[in-house]
């Protein structure tokens, strides 16, 4: 038997109107920030604006560095990490979605380390702790807050690079629910649902134990009690909170356990078609969690209950198969498509996309049941 371990380096601090505490912690970070955010929605919020204040109140220097794209590339961290060194920041802010915290993480790196970042794809590359990180989310759902993960995508290649290294997590993340009221339904939509996918996956992961479990359960509780209510009334500060809480803790438990086949197929669709990484895990999970049934029945029975089934006297598979349902029935009341073909992916592209999601064996590894080429194309075809 193998040992387990449990790591969790991040000091988080959570709740509404946390982020105005924000000035007793900076002090320890140093001189002058690179603030990271996208170079759209997240630029103009009310929360970059208090940063930079908050931030000048300390006599910290702020360079905004703000054109993060969704799905941020090899090129765009390069040159965030080239202003970062040629301005002599100290440390890295990271504030909006999981495309701003991934890049700030590299960006930190970069700091520290040589790179080519095109050869730190993978477990254990980069040698050198990053600067320290700030995170920010400004949306609930890839819980990078809480990782040492970060996916950069290598247009070149057509690939999305996950990048794992302890050398990445943040140092300090503030959790603030009050800052996600602002995403619209579509895209709180898509990225609870990104949060379940990592709730769930890790779950049944290869890799889980008792102290993940414990939060991928909790997790999928709160999405589904939480998500459809955050869609349909964004103000609604109960259900943005319990959200925002489900996304970090599904962050600590898959960054611990690991994660699974959707996420090695949401990939390959990000990388090739640009399906945003949380509608993608939306159309494929139900597909994946019926291919992995029969690998632990007894954690999708359990997966079941923590979505509200009754699954009282019911056999393990057939208890499992009420999780499967209720994930479809969720995404048919959800602001999101229903399958692949809806966004104009067609059935000539998937095995192109099953050989790319192949070559992923770490999430591979993770997955409770092995796999062979024509499953994952099987997987993908019943998602179309
Ligand atoms: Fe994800």
């Amino acid at each position: 038997m193998g040992s387990n371990v449990f790591r969790f380096p991040v000091q988080i601090i959570f709740g509404e109107g946390c982020l105005e505490e924000l000035k007793s912690f900076l002090s320890n970070f140093g001189k002058k920030a690179l603030l990271v955010t996208g170079s759209t929605a997240t630029k103009n919020l009310p929360a970059v604006e208090f940063l930079k204040k908050n931030l000048k109140e300390q006599g910290i220097e702020c360079v905004h560095f703000d054109q993060v794209e969704s799905d941020p590339s090899i090129e765009t961290v390069v040159t965030g990490g080239k202003i970062a060194s040629e301005t002599g920041c100290d440390f890295v802010i990271g504030l909006g979605g999981g495309s701003p915290l991934d890049a700030a993480k590299i960006i930190s790196a970069l700091l520290t380390n040589q790179g080519p970042v095109s050869e730190w794809a993978g477990v254990g590359n980069i040698r050198n702790r990053a600067r320290p990180i700030l995170a920010i989310p400004t949306t609930s759902g890839t819980g990078s807050e809480a990782t040492s993960v970060a996916v950069i995508t290598d247009r070149q290649r057509k690939q999305k690079m996950s990048i794992v290294s302890p050398n990445i997590y943040p140092t300090l993340s503030i959790v603030d629910p009050s800052l996600t009221v602002s995403m619209p339904p579509a895209l709180t939509a898509s990225t609870g649902m990104d949060a379940l996918t990592h709730a769930v996956e890790s779950y049944v992961s290869r890799r889980a134990w008792a102290p993940t479990q414990g939060l991928s359960f909790r997790a999928v509780q709160l999405i589904f009690a939480n998500l459809e209510r955050a869609c349909s009334d964004g103000e609604d500060l109960e259900a943005r909170r319990n959200l925002s809480l489900a996304s970090m803790i599904a962050g600590m438990a898959f960054t611990n356990a690991g994660l699974g086949l959707t996420h090695a197929m949401a990939h390959a669709l990000g990388a090739h078609f640009h399906v945003p990484h949380g509608v993608a895990n939306a159309l494929l999970i139900a597909s994946v969690m019926e291919f992995n049934l029969e690998a632990r029945p007894h954690l999708y029975r359990e997966l079941a209950q923590a979505m509200g089934e009754d699954v009282t006297g019911l056999p393990a598979t057939t208890a499992g198969k009420k999780a499967i349902d209720a994930v479809k029935a969720l995404l048919q009341r959800l602001p999101l498509p229903k399958s692949l073909r809806e966004l104009g992916i067609k059935s000539n592209s998937l095995e192109m996309l099953a050989a790319e999601a192949f070559l992923n064996t770490r999430l591979r590894s993770s997955n409770p049941r092995e796999t062979i080429l024509d499953d994952i194309v099987n997987i993908f075809r019943k998602s179309l």
